[in-house]
Parts: structure tokens; C-alpha cells; sequence
């Protein structure tokens, strides 16, 4: 919390000159909002952080359903992505619920204990620092909250997608988790070309146990 926003950008950042190719209509098609909220269930009334935003693909369909009570907190470390979402949603209609934040995955700036869910879009081949990002994905959840990371398929080439020498399979990212203290409840493919994997903390970790992540 606080201080000012690193940008540990990498040769696998999605560049922000390309988010045009994140708003493609056949996107939709491969990649439907509807179908991976559909997998993660109900979100009414909840807080919602979308770590890696980019244009709001996803945080924009999530501000609709988590409602008027709910919230959702889109969060991504390149100021040009953010503009892109400022830009569209002013095309399309302010969304009252959807808060717009210059953050880095694993400093986000967001307060402890203020989300039920995190979601991460094709955001968790490009970080180098996953145990930072999964401390501070617990930092943020709220007792009973979930992660929800959708990736692109190692088993699968390009394109559409980055290289498969950047992606992380499922089977790696399930391993990942578990080794730092999380419970995996799903994890499917999903779409054409990602797969889907939703964790909770695993219970016997509090959330105040020094050397757990
Ligand atoms: C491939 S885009 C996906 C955008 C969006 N989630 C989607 O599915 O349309 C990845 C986004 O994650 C952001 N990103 C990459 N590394 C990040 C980090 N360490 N912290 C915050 N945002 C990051 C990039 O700026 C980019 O907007």
C-alpha cells in the first residue's frame, strides 16, 4: 500500500499499442464473457477485482453483474490500457460500480480485506513475481474469497495468443497454487483456446501466518 507504482513491465507485457486486438468482435466468440462468469457463478453484490484489465474485456460484463451493491475494482499498470477503458466506458456509458486503478499485480493498492473475488485474465503468463502476486491476492480476499485466473492453453499453439514458450499450463498453474497454501475447487479449458482454474485459501493457512503466501 502506498508509495508510488512499479511497473515491472517484461518482453511478455501486452503492449498497450495492441489493445485494439483485445476488443476484437471474434473474441467474443472464442473467449465469451458470459460462458467464464457463468463458470465462476453468482457474483451479485460482490466486490470484484479485475488484476490486469487491460480495456475492461471482462471488468466491464462483471460491473453489470455484481449490480448496484457490488463493485468492480479494475486494476492494471499501464496508464494507456487504463485510458483505453476510460475511453470506452465514456463511449458507451459510465458504470457507477467500476472504479478504475493504476496498480501493479502484486501492489495493488487496494485495501486488505476488501474483495470476494479476484480475476486475472491472461495476466498470469506475463508475471514474474507469483508468490508476491498470490500474497497479495490474499491480502485482499475477504474470508471466503476466491481467485479466478484464465490463461491460454500450453497444449495449444498460436495463434491466437502469445508464444507457447510464455504460456504456464493448468497443470503448473494447479501446482502453484497449492504449493502456496491454495485449494483448487475448478479447473477446466474453457472458450477455444484458455482454461480456467478458481482457488480458495486453503482453511488450516490463516490469514495471519507469517511464512504461508
Ligand atoms: C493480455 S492483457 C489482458 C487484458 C484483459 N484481462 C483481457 O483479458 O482482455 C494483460 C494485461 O495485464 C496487464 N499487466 C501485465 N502485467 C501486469 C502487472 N504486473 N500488474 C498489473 N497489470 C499487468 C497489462 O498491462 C495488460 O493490460
Amino acid at each position: 500500500m502506498g508509495g508510488p507504482v512499479k511497473h515491472p513491465m517484461n518482453e511478455r507485457t501486452f503492449p498497450a499499442a495492441d489493445a485494439h486486438r483485445l476488443e476484437k468482435l471474434e473474441r467474443l466468440q472464442w473467449l465469451p464473457p458470459d460462458e467464464i462468469m457463468a463458470r465462476i457463478g453468482p457474483v451479485q453484490g460482490m466486490t470484484v477485482a479485475d488484476v490486469g484489465t487491460g480495456t475492461g474485456y471482462f471488468a466491464i460484463p462483471f460491473a453489470k453483474a455484481v449490480g448496484r451493491e457490488g463493485k468492480v475494482l479494475a486494476v492494471d499498470f499501464q496508464k494507456e490500457m487504463l485510458e483505453n477503458l476510460r475511453r470506452k466506458l465514456s463511449a458507451s456509458g459510465a458504470l457507477q460500480n467500476l472504479v478504475i486503478i493504476e496498480g501493479e499485480a502484486a501492489h495493488t493498492t487496494l485495501p486488505e480485506n476488501s474483495c470476494d473475488l479476484v480475476f486475472m485474465s491472461n495476466l498470469w503468463h506475463e508475471l514474474d513475481d507469483d508468490a508476491g502476486v498470490l500474497r497479495e491476492v490474499k491480502r485482499l480476499l475477504r474470508p471466503g474469497g476466491r481467485v479466478a485466473i484464465l490463461d491460454w492453453r500450453a497444449d495449444l499453439v498460436p495463434p491466437p495468443g502469445p508464444p507457447v514458450a510464455h504460456r504456464v499450463s493448468l497443470e503448473t498453474l494447479r501446482l502453484v497454487l497449492s504449493r502456496h497454501g491454495w485449494t483448487v475447487n475448478y479447473s477446466e479449458n474453457v472458450g477455444m483456446h484458455s482454461y480456467l482454474i478458481i482457488a480458495g485459501l486453503t482453511e488450516i493457512l490463516s490469514r495471519h501466518a507469517p511464512d504461508s503466501v
